[in-house]
């Protein structure tokens, strides 16, 4: 049986860092993952006038005293999705911010409309155009706030925004993420009086100032969990995965066990095993505590493989199949059509060059290709590397055959 360790969450990392920016003080932050957009964020940090330690590779002391300036790096901001949370922790801090256009995955259409619904109902003007955001504020007050779709993104910037605000902010029809409560308990270990965190309706009561002077410890991270578990599954492995919430996988476990796999809970750790062909079995995507999108290509690797036609519905991005394409290469029969991917599981895939298409597309090809026959070379790594910390390390040490060839 292989083992694995399952680093801090990424989702999570990404938003506690900027969350730093609303301390005027200093803070410590353990348990990140180290992969490129913790270190982009950490840069974004330090271009705003914050001093970052870093104690060992997963621990860094973020000093946010002088924070000089409300102009983000567009060369950085625009490398990644979350940077969009500089908007919710700079309006807290400094009541102005401007940044580019977040970047990120290529998943469709990413509209930051209910962000900018948030902001506004608390008070500040926001103006998008010509690649950047600029949002300012003479003072931001609590306010009701119901979220048009649940959006993991929105609940968190809006939750930045009001944790420095006056009076009280009510986040309704709230996203509820494992990441969205430990950006909670982050700003709460800091000073903050957030309630509701991880259920539909999050309160906060707006505060003068956060302390500092703590540290915290990133969440594990679900999807990274989930990621391995599939992995297990795909390759009819057997895996002891340690270090993860087991609640936080619920859903993930649910289908493994649907599709004939073994699913041992230990609390803090899983073992996951698969001895038999897995079998078909249907999947949407959902919000918390739904099947996570970021796990649809992972789910999509081990549907290609099992007996029997799937479906897999994906109701959060709308052009998350690309990398059907890919694993078609490899011998996979999916027809995909807009939000719908049919899989008519084949015994096996065979090795072949293939691309990854974003972050978790990447993921899905590497455990395609440990569960493939013969060699599979998978280019555009740097998508992988944005999310997963030493990824081919970490497979070899399971039983991947795998390495990383310079170009
Ligand atoms: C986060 C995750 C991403 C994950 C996604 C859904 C981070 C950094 N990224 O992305 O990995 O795939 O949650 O679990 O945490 N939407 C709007 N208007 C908005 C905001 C979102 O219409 O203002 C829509 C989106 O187009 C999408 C849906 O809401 O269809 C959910 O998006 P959201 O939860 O905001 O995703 P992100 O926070 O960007």
């Amino acid at each position: 049986m292989g083992e694995v360790k399952i680093n801090g969450a990424k989702n999570a990392a990404v938003a506690i860092l900027p969350a730093t920016l609303l301390i005027d003080g200093v803070c410590t932050i353990e348990n990140l993952p180290h992969i490129s957009d913790v270190m982009i964020s950490c840069e974004i940090l330090e271009k705003l006038g914050a001093k970052i330690t870093w104690n060992n590779k997963n621990s860094v002391t973020i000093d946010t005293r002088n924070i000089h300036t409300t102009k983000a790096p567009i060369d950085l901001t625009s490398k990644f999705r979350a940077s969009y949370y500089i908007i919710g922790s700079m309006l807290g801090r400094k009541k102005e911010i401007e940044v580019g256009m977040p970047g990120g995955c290529q998943l469709g259409a990413r509209p930051i409309d209910q962000h900018v619904k948030g902001f506004e109902m608390l008070g500040a003007e926001v103006t998008v155009g010509n690649g950047t955001i600029f949002a300012t504020a003479d003072k931001l007050v609590g306010n009701s706030i119901y979220m048009d779709i649940v959006s993991v993104g929105a609940t968190i910037n809006i939750m930045l925004a009001a944790t420095l605000a006056e009076g009280t902010t009510t986040i309704d029809n709230a996203a509820k993420e494992p990441h969205i409560v430990d950006v909670a308990n982050f700003l709460n270990t800091m000073g903050a009086d957030i309630r509701g965190a991880g259920t539909d309706v999050i309160k906060i009561n707006g505060v003068k100032k956060l302390k500092g002077n703590a540290t915290y410890s990133v969440v594990p991270d679900q999807i990274e969990a989930g990621t391995f578990m599939l992995a297990a599954v795909a390759t009819r492995g057997d895996l002891l995965i340690k270090n993860c919430i087991t609640k936080h996988l619920d859903s993930i476990t649910a289908k493994i066990i649907e599709v004939g796999g073994i699913v041992e809970d230990y609390g803090d750790s899983l073992r996951v095993c698969c001895k038999k062909r897995p079998t078909k079995a249907n999947i949407k995507t959902l919000p918390h505590p739904g099947f996570p999108t970021d796990l649809q290509p992972q789910m999509g690797v081990v549907l290609s493989l099992a007996n029997g036609t799937s479906i897999i519905n994906e109701s959060i991005w709308e052009s998350r199949f690309q990398y059907t394409q890919e694993l078609n290469k490899m011998g996979a029969k999916i027809t995909a059509q807009g939000k719908t991917a049919i899989f008519e599981g084949v015994e096996k895939l065979s090795g072949a060059p293939v691309y990854s298409t974003d972050l978790r597309a990447g993921a899905a090809l590497i455990i395609a290709g440990a569960a493939a026959e013969g060699t599979t070379e998978i280019y555009n790594l740097e998508h992988i590397d944005r999310g997963y910390e030493n990824i081919e390390e970490r497979f070899r040490n399971i039983g991947a055959q795998i390495e990383r060839v310079k170009e």
